[in-house]
């Protein structure tokens, strides 16, 4: 391709497209064309060569081209490419996918609610948890609690259960009755608390709130086990999803998991509850789930929360066009069967631990400050300086000219204002690792110098 059409294409790209929550700030930088993909490495339209350590927004963590799953596709497109989910029709991949499911997913979880997306899946999560409160006849069961620091989507539905503020403020007022809680980053403890000695009180204010806004008006509770990039990945503290678990059950709750970010070995296990053996009432899966291929997502519950619908002759009241697409269901099947085969989960275990070995090992850096997260899924803080560890100004934007330094020197990391995220492909290798910290180290360097600090 000559200089005039990338131009062309770049000018079209910006002109006609509006990127899903686009950066301004970015786009009059440098639009980007990826082209190609191989395992952990993006080849963009100049043919230069990028590290992903953000696996594409969390999603290709078989790496790209990944030859199973690029087989299993073919394969069904030679036979159906689509057929609905709908009323009562099934395809065969489907059927095999939910089967699959029913084996891996924690506890007796392995009733599957086919959508499109993360976000359907916790819309439909939020709709199951009402309308099964419905059938059972607590109708007056229509509020939702949510945390203050998780993300749960781009729906009017997952927006009202987002407690980060920066995806909510332009569409307030949100739905009625979601109301919002206490989070457990304990770095940041929103009652200034320590988390040897706080006895879990933010659980305490938690049952507070329920209580005053009516023990019977509940009908869920949604929430990140691990929350996600936008925070850093903290882990709550020791029995934190226990009483979580048994909190829910006291208040005649249903518990959500969004383990939409955290599912799919990331976190070194195959599902990040089963870090602390709990198990909820419904979880939404996404994202890696499909190893990128194409969109899938699944609200998956248990027979007990089932029955209460196929008891009452009542269908859930909720569908779309797409969902369970047949060619994604083949693809996430032989995504899960990549995972298993190759290990990919106890891989994902021990080169977690080397990354987080490696993040750590910057901390001489004297703008490094915490490294928090789990398994693949790691985040390092910035800060103004290692000893007080103070913030850095946000007007620097300090971890942006990271990120770009990165970019411009091929690898592609996440930052959320001065957190710098890391969350590859379940494939990557410890060389992969050492190239990422090696342009990492670089990039710090360079900031050290850039904004003198
Ligand atoms: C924790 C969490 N929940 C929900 C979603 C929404 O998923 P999707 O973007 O596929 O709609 C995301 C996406 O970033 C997420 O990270």
């Amino acid at each position: 391709m000559d200089e005039k059409e990338k131009q062309q294409l770049l000018k079209d790209a910006v002109d006609h497209i509006i990127p899903h929550f686009a950066s301004w700030e970015l786009l009059e930088k440098q639009p980007k064309i990826f082209m190609r993909g191989e395992g952990c490495y993006l080849y963009d339209i100049d043919g230069k060569r990028y590290l992903d350590t953000f696996a594409s927004l969390l999603t290709t963590i078989c790496g790209h081209h990944q030859p199973v799953v690029d087989q299993a596709i073919r394969d069904q497109l030679e036979k159906l490419e689509f057929f609905p989910n709908y009323v009562d029709t099934f395809t065969v991949p489907l059927i095999e996918l939910a089967r699959k499911l029913d084996t891996v997913m924690p506890g007796d979880l392995g009733v599957c609610f086919f959508v499109n997306s993360g976000s359907e899946a916790n819309e439909t999560a939020l709709k199951m948890a009402r309308q099964f409160h419905l059938e059972n006849g607590e109708s007056q069961r229509c509020k939702v609690l949510f945390r203050r620091h998780s993300y749960h989507g781009t729906t009017l539905g997952g927006s009202s259960a987002t407690g980060l503020p920066w995806f909510r403020e332009y569409f307030e007022p949100l739905l009625p009755g979601y109301v919002a809680s206490y989070s457990a980053r304990c770095a940041l403890c929103e009652l200034g608390l320590r988390p040897e000695s706080c006895d879990l009180a933010c659980l305490k204010m938690m049952e507070q709130q329920i209580q005053w806004e009516g023990a019977d008006k509940f009908s869920a509770l949604i929430m990140d086990p691990v929350p996600g990039s936008n925070i850093g990945f903290p882990i709550p503290p020791d029995g934190y999803l226990q009483e979580v678990r048994a909190l829910c059950d006291r208040y005649g709750m249903l518990l959500i998991f969004d383990e939409i970010q955290t599912g799919f070995g990331k976190t070194g296990r195959m599902f990040a509850c089963q870090h602390w053996n709990v198990v909820p009432d419904i979880m939404a899966i996404g994202k890696g789930f499909t190893g990128g291929y194409i969109p899938l997502g699944a609200t998956v519950t248990t027979p007990r929360i089932y029955k209460v619908f196929q008891k009452a002759g009542h269908e859930l009241r909720s569908g779309s066009t797409y969902g369970g697409h047949t060619l994604a269901c083949a693809a996430t099947l032989a995504n899960i069967r990549v995972i298993e085969d190759q290990g990919l989960v106890e891989a994902a275990r021990l080169r977690g631990a080397y990354l987080r070995k490696k993040l750590e090992s910057l901390s001489s850096h004297r703008i490094v400050g915490d490294v928090s997260g789990i398994g693949l899924l790691q985040a390092l803080f910035l800060v103004a300086d290692n000893k007080e560890k103070n913030p850095l100004d946000p007007n620097l934007k300090v971890g942006s000219f990271i990120r770009d330094y990165c970019y411009a020197n091929g690898m592609i990391m996440r930052n959320n204002g001065d957190i710098l995220v890391m969350a590859p492909a379940l494939i990557i290798t410890e060389e992969q690792i050492d190239e990422a910290i090696g342009i990492l180290e670089q990039a710090l360097a360079a900031a050290v110098k850039h904004f003198k600090l």
